[in-house]
Order: C-alpha cells, then structure tokens, then sequence
C-alpha cells in the first residue's frame, strides 16, 4: 500500500467526545463525512494517518479501512480475510493483535471473530512466507480492528495501537485521573487557547494542566509517543514520518504568554503533578504549589479561566462533605475570582446546586460510566443566582 493511497478513515473517541473530535479535523481542514458520538469518518492517505497521529488531542485511535465487504457465515468470512494480501503488510517477524466486535446472528461469542481473524490473516502470512507471526493482546504492534454488523464487515488497518490518550507522561497516577484526551476536550470546551492566565485548584496528578500546557505550546501531543502500530506495517516510511516530526517540532512556542497555576491540598498529587509534568517536558511552566483551593493567588486579568474538576461522590469522597467543600467553591468564585471564567467538572449534579451561581453554559461529556457536566460561571459582581434559578439542569 502506497502513501498516497486513499480510504476511508475511522478516527475514534471515547463517548460523548465525537464533537470535539470533528471540531479538530475541521481546525485541521478535512471534511467530516460521518459523526457519532464516539467516531468521527473522513478520507485520506498514509501522509494523513501520520498526521492525525500527530495532532489529535481528543481521539483515541486512527483506524484506516483496509477492506470492507459482506459475508453471512464465518467460512465466507475467513475466506475473504484469508485471501487478502497481508504479506504485503505484516512481516512474520510482527507480533498481531485483534479487536473485534460483531453483531451478526451467526455468531454468538464476539472473541470468535478475533480469533477467526487472526486465523485467517495468520495462516495467509505462514502460506506466503512459511513463518508464522506471533498474536495476542499487547497493542504496541500490529493492531487489526474488526466490525461485522449484519452481513457488513469493516477491517481496519488500527494505525495508533495503544490508545493516543496514553500520550506516555502520566507516570504517576494519583486519584481518580481523567482521561488525558477528556482532559484536552474540556480545556477546548472552556475556550482555553494559551491566551488567558488558566487557575486549576485540585488539580490531582496534573491532567488538565499538562494538556493545557501543550495546548498553549501548540505542541503536537502525538510528539510524545515514539510507538505507533502504523510503524510496525511494511509500508512505513520512516523518512516521510522523521520529516512529519521535524516539521511538528519546528511548529509551537517555547513559552507561555500567560501563566498556569495549578494547586492541590495533597502534597502527594502535587508531587505526582511535577513529575508527570516532568516526563511531558511542561513542568517548568507551570507554577504549581500545595493549599486549599481558597488560597490559591489568582491574578489580577479581567480574563482568566478557572477551571476546578472537585471529587463528586461516585469515586472518592464523602457526599456531606463534598456539599461544604461546593459551597465553598461557590463562595472562591464570587469573592476571589472576579473577572474571571468560571468552570466546574463535575459528575454530580445535586452537589454542582452548592455552588450557589448561575450557569450560563453547560457542555455534556462522559467521564468513564459516568455522565458529566463542565459548567460556566460567569463571574462578576451580582452573579449570586437569584432563588427562582434551577442551576446544574441541563
Ligand atoms: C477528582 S480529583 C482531580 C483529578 C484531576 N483532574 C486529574 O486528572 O488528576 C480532585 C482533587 O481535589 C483535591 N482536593 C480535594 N479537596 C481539596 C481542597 N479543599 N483544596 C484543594 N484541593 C482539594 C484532591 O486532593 C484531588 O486531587
């Protein structure tokens, strides 16, 4: 398969982040052609999978289509997959994995597929070249995503491997980390660009302030990674991917126009924070320290966002007094933080009514199980909800 070979693209995303992701290929000028809530399609060649690799903060996985056909028994099914020139692709020296899913009423167990897929595409390679590649469930190699919905099957090639939220600087987790890519989606989401001093009190193991970082470096997440699966096919072309990097690193700033703050009651996740910062190459510009959210100094700018993700009782802590811990949050915004943009991340909705502020935005996202608001505060002088204001609704 050539460089310049166009297929359809599959760029998917955890649930809820379809937006988000079709927002960045539209920044990035492709043409959406189909978006759901957890995939978005576009076309494109092998200089595009690189790129998008590179650049996509939001998406989990680069999926090029390698075959799209029908069959309606598994022996029509293995004989497609078996006839397909994967030699061309695969070396037996790879190591193969397959993810499958399948809603077709001749199978009943989805692992088959995966296993009759790697059966056909393994006893290809082993007819072609008499060695046999190794398979199993590790993704930083060869990655081959299957769908068999009704009679339809989609094999795609899964160009990324290990999922890009695993952007390979979070060493140390900490408590109830989110998702490196949901972190970049709600940053997005609050309009942060890298032009506006951004204040993260509880800010656990640095999430959100390492994305933000990368975003007002302008830096090419996919830089941090040196393992993607696309590098691992026969037909990569490592001069074309050194230059695609060069060219990523040459792009971006070296430092920030306005600050990024961020805080933490425990010394232990400011200590994770640091170090993960460290691993992702931002952490000398963030200005990290240990306090109650209510301490943290907030510069004097007239543009600032705030932005705090409180535990809300699903996880971690205590409903009680997480009730307090919102009221205080409510009472930081209206006194300490004026001029500022206001955000709340939060899985609880009962407890976001402490706040006791109105809202004027509300984005819906999905945190693991769990459904999410990020909710906006404008704050200002008389941003005391009156008592008729049903706050948290959306
Ligand atoms: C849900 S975690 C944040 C996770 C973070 N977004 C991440 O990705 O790692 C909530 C954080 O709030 C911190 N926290 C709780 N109460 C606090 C308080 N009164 N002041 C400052 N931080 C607090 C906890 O230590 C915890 O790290």
């Amino acid at each position: 398969m050539n460089l310049t070979d166009r297929s359809k693209i599959l760029i998917t995303c955890a649930k809820g982040l379809g937006d988000w992701v079709a927002n960045e290929l539209e920044d990035l000028g492709y043409e959406v052609l189909i978006k759901r809530s957890n995939g978005v399609e576009i076309e494109g060649d092998w200089l595009d999978v690189m790129r998008l690799n590179l650049e996509l903060r939001t998406a989990l996985a680069v999926l090029y289509l390698f075959h799209e056909f029908n069959a309606s028994r598994p022996k029509d099914y293995y004989k497609t997959v078996n006839s397909l020139p994967w030699e061309e692709l695969i070396s037996p020296s790879e190591y193969i994995s397959i993810v499958s899913r399948a809603d077709t009423p001749t199978i009943n167990n989805t692992m088959y597929v995966g296993q009759l897929t790697k059966d056909a595409i393994v006893d290809r390679i082993v007819d072609k070249t008499g060695s046999r590649p190794n398979s199993g469930p590790k993704r930083d190699n060869i990655v081959i995503n299957v769908f068999w919905m009704g009679q339809r099957c989609w094999l795609y090639l899964n160009t990324s491997g290990n999922k890009l939220a695993d952007r390979g600087y979070r060493k140390m987790p900490f408590k109830a980390p989110l998702q490196e890519t949901l972190a970049a989606a709600i940053l997005i989401a609050s309009g942060y660009d890298g032009s506006q001093p951004l204040v993260l009190p509880m800010c656990g193991s640095g999430t959100l302030a390492i994305e933000a970082a990368l975003i007002a470096l302008k830096r090419r997440v996919g830089l941090l990674r040196n393992n993607f699966s696309f590098m691992h096919l026969l037909n990569y072309d490592k001069e074309t991917w050194k230059d695609i990097r060069l060219e990523a690193l040459k792009k971006g700033a070296k430092k920030l126009v306005a600050p990024i703050i961020a805080t933490d009651i425990d010394e232990g996740a400011i200590e994770a924070s640091v170090n993960n910062a460290t691993t992702a190459g931002v952490a000398h510009l963030i200005d990290f320290s240990v306090c109650d959210f209510a301490k943290t100094s907030i510069p004097k700018v007239n543009n600032g966002i705030i932005l705090m993700n409180p535990e809300y009782g699903e996880r971690l802590g205590d409903v009680k007094e997480l009730e307090k811990t919102y009221r205080r949050i409510g009472d930081f915004f209206k006194n300490s933080c004026r001029g500022y943009s206001g955000y709340v991340f939060t899985g609880n909705l009962k407890l976001a009514k402490h706040i006791g502020l109105r809202t004027s935005k509300r984005f819906i996202f999905q945190n693991a199980k769990i459904e999410c608001r990020l909710l906006k505060y404008e704050i200002y002088e008389g941003s005391r909800k009156s008592k008729y204001q049903v706050d948290g609704d959306a």
